[in-house]
């Protein structure tokens, strides 16, 4: 199964298993990252979702929409991998990638 890894806010890095087809988003929370709050459930509406993906892998992601690149321009955390993990699906493409939750806003 591919795998991504996780990067919290304390700077510790978790593998954690990745079925395709899930969001990022549905897989940190499910593996129990309380500090990825999802708090819209993954409607593209409150970017408590935000991670940085690693800079290799960033090209594969899918394209962002107008919706997401308005939420993350509301973060003080944005750079240039940012991501909402909740727009994100899990591919084998995106095997082995790390992921950053950013900080808190
Ligand atoms: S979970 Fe709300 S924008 Fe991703």
């Amino acid at each position: 199964m591919p795998k991504i890894n996780v990067i919290d806010r304390s700077g510790a890095s978790t593998e954690v298993e990745a079925d395709n087809g899930l969001s990022l988003m549905e897989i940190i929370r499910d593996d129990g990252f309380d500090e990825l709050l999802a708090l819209c459930g993954g409607c593209c509406s409150c970017a408590t979702c935000h991670v940085h993906v690693e800079a290799s892998y960033f090209a594969k992601l899918p394209e962002m929409t107008e919706d997401e690149s308005d939420l993350l321009d509301s973060s003080d955390h944005r750079n240039e991998t940012s991501r909402l993990a909740c727009q994100v699906e899990m591919s084998d493409a995106l095997d082995g990638v790390t992921v950053t939750i950013a900080p808190e806003d």
